[in-house]
């Protein structure tokens, strides 16, 4: 019998938790989850509703369930020492401690680590704790990128073009985060493709997963404004259409020195994923940002490819024996769509926002797989909350079959909700591939 915490209740943790249930090793899922996902309820033994700023009661409730050991999803409860907390009371736990996640929650904080230890990566920046000087580095920028230092919800960047058109108005920018967090990373606008390398780390040895591409943009053709991440694509060869096994290896390689470089700056090994989100400019390889966790939506795209039992990679983390743990993944396409309220992502006056607490029906998910994400379980019935709601996901040998897959699940589900029809089709992709081409024939993009 294995029995495993787990932490976080979105739908990338529904793929956890099906991934640990896939398991051979006999697994038990205990959930501590801050609302109640239904899916994730489904697989567990137990649900503890608590906080993501309590880690007492995380540790409480692992004693009670005698917890193998932690998995950690989301970034807040990492920013809130859940993992320092459950390893005091010798719970081992796949996360890193909150001291190890500044490599997400402080900007400045890895970038300030990719220069001392001479990591290629990082785009020209400078970190700043009030205004002064900063006009004066904006004038060696050609494009101007502004991060608050701390964790912002994926929604705090402002990239010029935009968020913001001039500099005067970028200077205004950094008044105002300044009054609210601790430093601002102001930094130089790349142009290029992202994608995202999720690794998994054991403190010494760090192996990648297949690369996955995600669409944070809330609307078709990548218009309108930011989001959490709307849906994401995977290819059978373990690249993308735009990306080459070059980049990928060059992403890999930037994260195994920042494994190293973490480790003898605070002189504790780093157990958990390290997800680079990466840029493939005219240039290389350049890191936008690390997180410490798996991403959402993009675990969705490479948990149901992984063939080695779950349990065992958690545990070659944790003991850190990833070295002679054989990783594989189906060699399979993924396409992942999330579907939302139609009023997700947009502002609260918008008449469109009152859509977001409705109830939604499931139809025939027709071979695709649904992860559970903000729904609610009434007993009439599924409620959607103000979030994204459930992640579908389908998988083929090629990515046609695989976005035909998840679209016909999409298209079954009945409420009023949205969703991205371009994620994953040909047109897109060919898209993504032209502004490669583009990019890599104009020196002055
Ligand atoms: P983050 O909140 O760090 O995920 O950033 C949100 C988005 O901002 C990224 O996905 C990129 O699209 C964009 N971004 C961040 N840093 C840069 C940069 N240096 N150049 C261009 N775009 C960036
Ligand atoms: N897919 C974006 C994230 O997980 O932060």
């Amino acid at each position: 019998m294995t029995n495993v915490l787990l932490i976080g209740n979105g739908a990338r943790e529904h793929a956890i938790a099906e991934a640990v249930m896939r398991s051979g090793r006999n697994p038990r899922i205990y959930s501590f989850m801050k609302t109640n996902n239904p899916g994730i309820g489904s697989l567990s033994e137990k649900v503890f509703i608590g906080r993501y700023d309590a880690p007492e009661a995380a540790v409480a409730f692992a004693r009670d369930c005698g917890a193998d050991f932690a998995i950690v999803g989301p970034e807040d409860p990492l920013s809130h020492g859940f993992v320092d907390a459950l390893l005091t009371a010798g719970i081992p736990a796949v996360g890193p401690t909150r001291n190890l996640a500044r490599l997400e929650t402080s900007k400045s904080f890895t970038r300030n680590l990719l220069d001392k230890y001479g990591i290629p990566g990082n785009p020209k920046f400078r970190n700043f704790t009030s205004v002064a000087g900063i006009e004066a580095f904006f004038a060696e920028l050609t494009g101007i990128v502004l991060k608050p230092d701390g964790l912002t919800g994926g929604k705090g960047v402002l990239v010029q073009g935009d968020h913001f058109q001039t500099r005067e108005e970028a200077l205004d920018h950094c008044s105002t985060i300044l009054k609210s967090h601790p430093g601002v990373t102001v930094e130089e606008k790349l142009e290029g493709e992202e994608f995202s390398l999720q690794c998994l780390c054991d403190g010494r040895t760090v192996v990648a997963t297949p690369p996955v591409q995600d669409h944070k943009r809330r609307f078709i053709d990548d218009r309108g404004p930011n989001t959490g991440g709307m849906g994401s694509y995977s290819c059978p060869d373990h690249l993308l259409p735009f990306l080459g096994a070059d980049a990928v290896a060059e992403g890999l390689e930037i994260t195994r020195k920042v494994a190293g470089a973490i480790c003898r700056e605070t002189g504790i090994p780093y157990k958990g994923v390290m997800y680079g989100g990466f840029m493939i400019t005219r240039s290389g390889v350049k890191l936008i940002e690390y997180n410490a966790r798996f991403g959402d939506p993009e675990a969705m795209n490479i948990l149901p490819l992984l063939r080695t039992d779950f349990i065992d990679v958690c545990r070659a983390i944790i003991d850190g024996s990833l070295e002679r743990l054989d990783i594989v993944f189906e060699k399979k396409a993924t396409v992942c769509k999330y579907v939302v309220p139609r009023g997700y992502g947009l502002s609260q006056n918008d008449p469109e926002a009152a859509s977001a607490s409705s109830r939604i029906e499931i139809g025939d998910a027709r071979g695709a797989r649904l992860y559970y994400s903000s729904i609610d379980q009434r007993p009439d019935g599924l409620y959607m909350t103000s979030s994204r709601a459930i992640g579908v996901v389908g998988i083929a040998d090629g990515l046609e079959e695989a976005e035909r897959i998840a679209e016909g699940a999409v298209s079954a589900i009945r409420g009023p909700v949205d969703h991205r029809p371009d994620i994953g089709t040909g047109p897109l992709i060919r898209k993504r591939i032209d502004h490669m081409r583009t990019i890599k024939k104009n020196p002055s993009s």
